[in-house]
Formats: structure tokens, C-alpha cells, sequence
């Protein structure tokens, strides 16, 4: 799935305003560092990331890891590095992950939801490229986005369930998840922007959504393509090049529950 077009500053305001699960959250970094401390990952080898995640950058920069960051988008490297703690001291691969050739260059490779901007027709060979690209026994910390459990039936319980909240939290935070998860198409388990977007746009024509719940979702209009699974499909999908070391999930946003983070070892 392509990602779209921004001017590098657009980039830098986009991943600023980005809330968990798009930028980890803490609890999401506390599974990462978590996962660190069980290998001796943190003290040595050669990282690589699938995108330019910023705290994940700056998690390398802490642990004075060497990192090489792999993204399809040729400017994202640059306008993530300003919202990187240390200053980083990284690099950069333009690629696809799918075809990046680095065969056996590193120890541990991070995605932070990248399979997840994948269609699921690439996904196997996405896995076998991660596979290929670390070194006999590497480590893979994989967060992931499942659409298992759901809790509601229809994008009007999803609403009314919002707005009996007793406090009216972000709209994006509180339902922007459920909403996705309840508008995936069934057949793949994915949704474009278009969909989205104009799912929004109809639900504010019906008078479902007041002007200023309209008006925050659109500060965040969809602009990737999203794939979701569930662990059952992900762990039979990986099982002939990685073992299931760990799975963690975070619970410090609204329905962190469906982005469990995998502990991968390479077979
Ligand atoms: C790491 S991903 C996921 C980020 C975020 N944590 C989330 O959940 O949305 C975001 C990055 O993936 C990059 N990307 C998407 N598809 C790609 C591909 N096939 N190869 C390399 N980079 C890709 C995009 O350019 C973008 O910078």
C-alpha cells in the first residue's frame, strides 16, 4: 500500500499530532524495552527499523545501538529525526521492506505496525524478507494490529457507547479504532483512506456526529491503507520462520488490546 506524498515539514506536523497506536505508546515502549532486557539485545548487534518510528530511534540512541531505518518514503528519515531523544545516530535505507536486500545484516528488526501497511497478499512476503535480512537466531519485535475481540455490532453502538461516556474524551482516541476495526472489509481485513474518510463524512451528513466531533476527525483524516488480523492467522503465518518467543499488549490508550506486540526469533 503506497503511502501518500508530504512536503518534509508536513511530515514532521503529521507524526507530532500522531496518537498511540500510529506513535507507541509508553506502555507500548515499556514492552519494547521489556522485550530488550530478556535477549542481551540491548547492549549488542545491529538493529534495523521498518520505517523512522522516532521512539524507536531514540530507543537505539539510548542504548547506543546501531540502527539502520528502512522506509519506502524518502523524506520521512529526516522529518522524524527532530522528534528523536537523544539525537539520533542512525541510518538510512531507501527500500521496500519487501525488497530491501540485506541479507543477514542484523540482530534484532523492529516494526512498529509496519505489517499492518502491508495488503495481506504481501505479507508472506514481507515475513520472508524480515526472515532473510537478520542473522541465525535474530530477534523480530513485531507490533501488530488484531480486529479480535469486537465489541459492537454497529457504528450506532459504537457512537452511543462514546457519547455515554461520562467524560467526553478525544473522539479520535476513544473510537477512532472501532471505527476502523467495524468498517474493515470483510474479505481482506483492510481499509483504504477513501473508505474511511467518506464513511466519516456520511455519518456527519446523517447528524450523527455534532460539528465539533466532525471537526476533530477530520484533523486526522486516514491516509494510509490499513490491514488488520487476528493472532490465530498471524501466528499459522509465521510459524515456519519464527518462534513465538512473548506477546505483550499495552493498555494505556483506548483499545490497546488490538495491537499486541510479538517477541519473534528467527527459526
Ligand atoms: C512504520 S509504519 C507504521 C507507523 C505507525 N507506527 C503506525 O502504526 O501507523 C509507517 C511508515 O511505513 C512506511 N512504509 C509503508 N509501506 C512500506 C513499505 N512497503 N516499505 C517500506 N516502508 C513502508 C511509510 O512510508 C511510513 O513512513
Amino acid at each position: 500500500m503506497m503511502p501518500d506524498q508530504k512536503t518534509p515539514a508536513q511530515h514532521t506536523a503529521y507524526w507530532e499530532k500522531a496518537e498511540p497506536p500510529v506513535r507507541p505508546s509508553r506502555e507500548m515502549l515499556r514492552i519494547y524495552q521489556d522485550y530488550l532486557k530478556s535477549t542481551d539485545l540491548w547492549q549488542r548487534g545491529d538493529w534495523g527499523l521498518l520505517g523512522c518510528t522516532a521512539e524507536i530511534r531514540s530507543l537505539a540512541a539510548q542504548h547506543q545501538r546501531p540502527l539502520c531505518c528502512i522506509d519506502i518514503d524518502p523524506h520521512i528519515y529526516e522529518a522524524t529525526a527532530c522528534l528523536c531523544s537523544p539525537k539520533p545516530n542512525d541510518t538510512f535505507l531507501h527500500n521496500n521492506w519487501i525488497h530491501a536486500d540485506c541479507s543477514s545484516s542484523f540482530d534484532l528488526i523492529i516494526g512498529d505496525g509496519s505489517q499492518s501497511m502491508l495488503h495481506p497478499s504481501e505479507h508472506n512476503a514481507f515475513l520472508a524478507n524480515v526472515h532473510r535480512m537478520l542473522r541465525t537466531k535474530g530477534h523480530f519485535f513485531l507490533r501488530l494490529q488484531v480486529h479480535q475481540p469486537r465489541h459492537f455490532h454497529s457504528t450506532q453502538e459504537i457512537l452511543d457507547w462514546y457519547h455515554e461516556q461520562p467524560q467526553q474524551n478525544s473522539i479520535n482516541q476513544a473510537i477512532r479504532s472501532l471505527l476502523i476495526i467495524h468498517w474493515l472489509d470483510p474479505a481482506t481485513g483492510t481499509i483504504d483512506p477513501k473508505t474511511f474518510n467518506e464513511n466519516i463524512d456520511d455519518l456527519y451528513q446523517q447528524k450523527k456526529l455534532s460539528d465539533g466531533e466532525y471537526q476533530e476527525l477530520c484533523k486526522k483524516r486516514m491516509v494510509f491503507s490499513l490491514s488488520y488480523t487476528t493472532k490465530e492467522q498471524f501466528e499459522q503465518s509465521i510459524d515456519s520462520y519464527f518462534e513465538v518467543k512473548d506477546i505483550q499488549t499495552p493498555d494505556d490508550f483506548y483499545w490497546a488490546e488490538h495491537y499486541p506486540i510479538y517477541h519473534l526469533q528467527k527459526r
